[in-house]
């Protein structure tokens, strides 16, 4: 079962005052959850601003206990901000990212505009928290500002699971099936998905077809299909393509040593939390015992694996909390002797795969 949720941690602070923290996107599905996360792990802010679209300049929004006005973002934004945390999408982290850099802040970025630019840090805080520092980016007066990158929300939960696995015995190769919720696809997702569900109800008898249909390509209450995601030429589509390569970049494997990951991802109609069905091949033999004593160890990883019960992690084991659970730790009969396991992973992708990772990265460059 869950295991009690890590206790917020309020970070040792190097600077003289807490900084002035941005978050741009504040009212979208990742914004909300920055404000909760920022307030449950008391991580000190001076001043916060809000910044959306135009469209939701004058809304407010609540952040321990006072009302605070979202402010259109504009070139103008970051003046005196030391940390800006953007959730609002690739293109408009793309344009304002290195305006807030100009401005002297440093960028946590949950988009994919920058994951894999060279020299901006892609990082798991438990996974490899050495790129930050590596890269000398901080709030403290003798590091400077830049870019640091969240990864893919699915990289994110999968490499939370496989990470202290491939440490031990190295991942040669990977096969991850994933079942992404509503909310990954953002605040209007999870709505159309509410709305679906209503309209296909209200037809008696069975099942009915849906009006609402703006954000998605097909029907999404009671069906599931192919991540949206822009399609390639080569048949996966971006969503796959990133868990590929966002891994190789955060376990900084080189041409020779990188891991063979084929993906595919899938959105199912949940509303929040992604699960991943993970099947791994290593280079040395891990016994199913010694894997499960690796994950019950993991920082930020719970598991539920409980055969007698046919008890599981679900979607819901997920929603609101910050481990990934992983269960159906098995080796993988059709590979030789102990070479092979497979594993199921459930992640709260808009807490752990976004807005508490960015939030777990701020922390570490407070210290
Ligand atoms: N949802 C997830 O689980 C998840 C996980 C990892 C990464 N991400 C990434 O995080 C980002 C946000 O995702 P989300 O799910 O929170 O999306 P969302 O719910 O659709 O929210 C989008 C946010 O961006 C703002 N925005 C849109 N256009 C803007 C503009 N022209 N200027 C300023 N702000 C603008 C929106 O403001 P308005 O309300 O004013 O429109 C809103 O605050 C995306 O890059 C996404 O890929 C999301």
């Amino acid at each position: 079962m869950p295991s009690s949720q890590p206790q917020p941690v309020a970070p040792s602070v190097r600077r003289q005052s807490a900084p002035h923290v941005a978050i741009a996107g504040a009212t979208g599905a990742v914004g909300e959850e920055f404000l909760r996360v920022l307030a449950q792990r008391h991580f000190p802010i001076g001043k916060l601003t809000l910044l959306a679209s135009a469209r939701s300049a004058g809304k407010t929004l609540a952040f321990n206990g006072d009302d605070y006005t979202c402010e259109e973002l504009t070139e103008d934004s970051f003046k005196d901000v030391d940390l800006a945390l953007f959730s609002a999408g690739g293109s408009i982290s793309k344009k304002f990212g290195p305006v807030a850099v100009d401005a002297g802040a440093v960028v946590v970025d949950n988009s994919s505009a920058f994951r894999m630019t060279d020299g901006v840090p892609l990082v798991v805080p438990e996974v490899n928290p050495e790129a930050i520092t590596d890269a000398n980016i901080g709030l403290g007066s003798d590091n400077v500002a830049g870019i640091i990158a969240n990864p893919n929300c699915s990289t994110i939960i999968m490499l939370m699971a496989v990470t202290p696995l491939h440490r031990a015995v190295a991942v040669k190769r990977m096969v991850v099936s994933t079942y992404q919720a509503a909310s990954g696809a953002g605040a209007a997702a999870m709505r159309e998905l509410e709305q679906q569900t209503r309209e296909a109800l209200s037809e008696p008898g069975a099942v009915g077809e849906v009006k609402t249909q703006a954000i998605f390509p097909f029907q999404y209450a009671f069906n599931l299909f192919s991540h949206n995601s822009p399609m390639q030429p080569n048949g996966y589509n971006q969503e796959e393509l990133k868990m590929v390569h966002e891994t190789h970049k955060i376990w900084a494997q080189n041409e020779n040593e990188k891991t063979a990951i084929t993906a595919t991802c899938i959105r199912v109609p949940v509303m929040r939390a992604h699960a991943e069905s993970i099947n791994l091949t290593f280079a040395h033999p891990l016994p199913e015992d010694e894997a499960r004593r690796l994950l019950e160890q993991a920082p930020g990883v719970s598991l539920i694996d409980d055969r007698a019960n046919n008890r599981f992690p679900m979607p819901l084991d997920a929603t609101h909390r910050d481990d990934c659970y992983v269960g159906r730790i098995r080796r993988d009969l059709s590979q030789p002797g102990e070479t092979g396991l497979d594993l199921f992973v459930c992640g709260d992708q808009v807490r752990k795969g976004a807005a508490l990772n960015a939030v777990q990265i701020a922390e570490l460059l407070l210290r």
